[in-house]
């Protein structure tokens, strides 16, 4: 698309000049003062202007000023004859974004308009990908209508920008990651990295070289050096998850880096400096912990400046519906957009039922409906048992004949090698953190052959999917 530019120039002959070069390039204005530059950049759409500084009645400085007032993305050259270059350093201080001298050189003017224009898209861009990124991260995702929950989200915006560390406490499933990111990319640390550590699902003797690095030879199997996650979330966010795991003789350890944001990698004697924004979570009362003596008490008082609690999903029903619905929406991706209701009936279900592992396990309950579902309708048939509520529910009446005993024998037969089947698939897929290729290997069985029996018992494989893994953005571009 072509640009506009505005060109205020009180000389005929200038102006005719810088017409006749750029028109083939940009739409062009022409103005003979500030006076009536002004009236035409409100009247049209301008994308920048070039003016002169010297014009009689309104002059180019006070020109600069109503346009950076108006609309301070415009990106507004000036011109100065030389000599008078101090009136473009003071241009420059105002807001101008760059200045030719008199006499001017074409070449120069349209390299110094086109570096303004790729300025001006180059922050358009920057801007609409931290939208985007807000739209995928930002406290929008996270829906509720519960009082708890809306407090719990102005006190995220409100802390954001801080460096507070941010202790989050929640059952597993209430979305404590969700919430650390929220926070992390409607912070000023939105284009730096956001970095996931989970306690818990990193072997202790490797944690410590996870979190802070080690050099070359540092232990035997230390090949090279290795960037720990303080450093790698260096002006971004660190988000330690499952801190109640984390071993003692650890905690001291990033008591100190805290303390000072400072700290050495496993072998080095370099001391490395970072700027990092801590925040945990924990499905654990720390605090209980803290008096059983299995949590220090000073990296306790450390972690929970802020403290946001996030209910289970039992204590706000009210958001179940809400969350159904948005779940649907979420995944229609991967059942190719189809779209979906859901009965009143299967409603009811989702109400009544206790949610033990909160909206992860609603989540996935949703998706796997979907998936199963044979209509664009979520009938209660789509749920698995539990939700149902008829779990437990075959109460075996006593046999009265052979033929009977035949057919109960057989039935409890099935049920018990069902459940034998589940257990087994449910720790295999646990085992191997949901890959199914590595889960067939691991158990001896063709893939197609695990993939029919996991569908079967309507397990969705990437509930075993682990949470460890490194979120980087592109940095401030
Ligand atoms: N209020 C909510 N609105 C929308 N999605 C949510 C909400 N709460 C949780 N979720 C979704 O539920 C899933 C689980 O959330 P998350 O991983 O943040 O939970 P968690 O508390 O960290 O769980 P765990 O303790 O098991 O690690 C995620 O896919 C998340 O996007
Ligand atoms: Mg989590």
């Amino acid at each position: 698309m072509r640009r506009t530019i505005l060109i205020a120039e009180d000389e005929e002959k200038m102006r005719r000049i810088l017409e006749v070069n750029l028109q083939d390039r940009y739409r062009i204005l022409l103005a003979q003062d500030g006076e009536e530059a002004l009236r035409i950049f409100k009247e049209s759409p301008v994308n920048l202007i070039l003016t002169d500084m010297k014009m009689p009645g309104k002059d180019g400085l006070s020109l600069l000023h109503e346009v950076k007032r108006l609309r301070p993305e415009i990106p507004v050259i000036v011109i100065t004859a030389y000599g008078t270059i101090e009136s473009a350093v003071h241009a420059m201080k105002e807001g101008a974004t760059d200045y030719l001298l008199k006499p001017i050189k074409m070449e120069e003017v349209k390299l110094v308009i086109e570096r303004a224009l790729q300025q001006v898209d180059l922050i358009d861009e920057n801007r609409q990908l931290r939208e985007e990124i807000k739209s995928l991260y930002g406290i929008d995702t996270i829906i509720s209508k519960h009082p708890k929950m809306i407090e719990m989200m102005e006190i995220v915006r409100q802390v954001a920008d801080s460096k507070a560390t941010v202790l989050i406490q929640g059952e597993s499933g209430t979305g404590k990651e969700l919430v650390a990111r929220a926070i992390h990319f409607n912070s000023e640390r939105a284009g730096f990295p956001f970095v996931v550590v989970n306690c818990s699902a990193i072997p202790r003797e490797l944690l410590e070289s996870e979190l802070f690095g080690h050099e070359k030879g540092a232990f035997t199997g230390a090949m090279k050096r290795k960037i720990g996650s303080f450093e790698s979330a260096h002006r971004g966010t660190l988000f330690l998850d499952e801190i109640g795991e984390m071993p003692k003789e650890l905690q001291v350890k990033i008591l100190r880096a805290i303390e000072g944001y400072r700290f050495t990698r496993l072998g080095g004697g370099e001391e490395i400096d970072v700027d990092v924004r801590l925040i945990t979570a924990t499905n654990r009362d720390l605090k209980a912990a803290v008096e059983a003596g299995e949590f220090r008490e000073d990296l306790y008082y450390r972690l929970h400046v802020v403290t946001i609690k996030l209910p289970p999903l039992r204590e706000r029903r009210e958001d179940i519906p809400l969350l159904a619905v948005h779940f649907i929406e979420k995944h229609r991706k991967e059942v190719r957009g189809k779209e979906f209701v859901i009965s009143d009936k299967a409603i009811q279900a989702l109400e009544n039922y206790s949610w033990p592992g909160n909206v992860r396990e609603l989540e996935n309950c949703m998706l796997r409906a979907m998936l199963l579902s044979r209509s664009n309708r979520i009938e209660l048939e789509d749920l698995p048992p539990e939700v149902r509520g008829d779990e437990g529910e075959t109460v075996h009446p006593v046999p009265k004949d052979s033929q009977e005993l035949r057919r109960m024998k057989w039935l409890l037969k099935r049920k018990a090698e069902d459940e034998l089947e589940r257990i087994f698939l449910k720790e295999a897929l646990k085992r191997n953190r949901g890959n199914i290729s590595r889960t067939a290997l691991d158990v001896g069985m063709d893939r197609r052959q695990l993939q029919n029996l996991i569908r079967k018992h309507r397990i969705v494989a990437r509930e075993f999917k682990e949470a460890t893994e490194k979120t980087n953005l592109p940095q401030g571009q």
